[in-house]
C-alpha cells in the first residue's frame, strides 16, 4: 500500500522483494511462512526500506541485487542497474559465439558485469576481457565474476574504452553510455545510477563513436561488433559504423518493445 501511493509500478512485487531481503528468505519459504510473525526489528528495518524505495531509490539498490539473464549480479550505486532489453545483446551475442566458435570476446564498459560474466556462464570455452572506466565498476564486476565462478577465465581491466585491450579479440560487445546529457534526470529512479553509466553527451553518442573509430584495430579479421543502442539512434550509428567500416554489413535490430536497441556488423575476412 505504501509503494502503490507513492506511484511505484509492481508495487506489491516490490514490497514483496523488500520483505524477503529484511527476512533473507525466498519466495518459497516466504509464501510457505505467510502466517509467521515478524520480529518488532525486522519490521522496523521493512518500514525503513520501504521509506527509502518510496523516496524513488530503486529497489535493486536496496537490495544490492538484480537478476540478469537468469543469474544473481551485485549491483551498488557505483554501477547501473543492468536492463532486461540488454538480454538480447547476450542472447545475440551467444549465438554469434557458438555459430562462428568465437573463443576472445571483450564486454567494454562493463559495470557490474552483467553481459560478461553471463556470457562467460553460458560459454564455458571462451576467455572474456570485462573493462570499465571506473575502478568501482571494475571491482563490482571482479565480484560477480568470483560469485559466478567465472573470474578464471575473465581478465578484469579499467580503463577508456578500447585503451587496455592488450590483444585484437573475436568479439566485442558493449553497452556504453547513450543517453543524451540534457535527457539525464535529477529526480526519479534514474538520477540515482551514476551519471557516467549514462551520459552519452550531446547527442548520446560520443562513447559509441569513440569505441567505434578503434574498433578496426582490436576486431580480429572475422569479427563482430555488437552495441546496444538507444532509441531512435539507429541511423545515426549506422552512419558512424559505416564511416570506419565501409565494406562491412551492418544491422540495427528491434527489441521486443519495437525500439531500435542493437547495431551489429561482422567483418569478412579480407
Ligand atoms: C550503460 S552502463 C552499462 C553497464 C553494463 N555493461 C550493463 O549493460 O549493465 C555503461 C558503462 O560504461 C562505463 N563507461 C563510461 N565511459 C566509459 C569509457 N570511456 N570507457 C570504458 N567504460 C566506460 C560506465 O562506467 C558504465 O559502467
Amino acid at each position: 500500500m505504501l509503494l502503490a501511493g507513492n506511484d511505484i509500478e509492481d508495487a506489491s512485487i516490490e514490497s514483496e522483494v523488500l520483505l524477503r531481503h529484511v527476512l533473507g528468505i525466498d519466495r518459497a519459504r516466504l509464501l510457505a511462512s505467510l502466517d509467521a510473525d515478524i520480529s518488532p526489528e525486522q519490521r522496523q528495518l521493512f518500514m525503513k526500506l520501504i521509506a527509502r524505495r518510496s523516496k524513488g531509490e530503486p529497489t535493486a539498490y536496496i537490495t544490492g541485487h538484480r537478476e540478469f539473464y537468469g543469474l544473481d549480479f551485485r549491483v551498488n550505486r557505483h554501477v547501473l542497474i543492468p536492463r532486461p532489453e540488454t538480454e538480447l545483446l547476450v542472447d545475440k551475442a551467444i549465438s554469434l559465439c557458438r555459430e562462428n566458435g568465437y573463443l576472445k570476446i571483450a564486454d567494454i564498459g562493463t559495470g557490474c558485469g552483467a553481459i560478461a560474466v553471463s556470457m562467460a556462464v553460458n560459454l564455458p570455452s571462451v576467455t572474456i576481457y570485462a573493462t570499465d572506466i571506473y575502478t568501482e565498476a571494475v571491482e563490482t564486476a571482479r565480484q560477480n565474476g568470483v560469485n559466478h565462478s567465472t573470474e578464471d577465465r575473465m581478465t578484469f581491466l579499467r580503463g577508456d574504452l578500447l585503451e587496455p585491450l592488450p590483444e585484437p579479440v573475436d568479439m566485442i560487445i558493449a553497452n556504453l553510455p547513450y543517453v543524451r546529457q540534457r535527457d539525464i534526470p535529477d529526480k526519479g529512479p534514474l538520477s540515482y545510477e551514476p551519471a557516467e553509466a549514462l551520459n552519452g553527451g550531446e547527442k548520446g553518442l560520443d562513447k559509441i563513436g569513440g569505441l567505434c573509430s578503434g574498433a578496426g584495430n582490436k576486431l580480429k579479421a572475422n569479427g563482430t561488433l555488437i552495441l546496444e543502442i538507444g532509441q531512435g539512434q539507429g541511423e545515426a550509428v549506422k552512419g558512424i559504423l559505416h564511416k570506419y567500416f565501409p565494406s562491412a554489413e551492418i544491422k540495427i535490430e528491434k527489441d521486443l518493445a519495437g525500439i531500435e536497441r542493437m547495431a551489429t556488423i561482422r567483418l569478412t575476412q579480407q
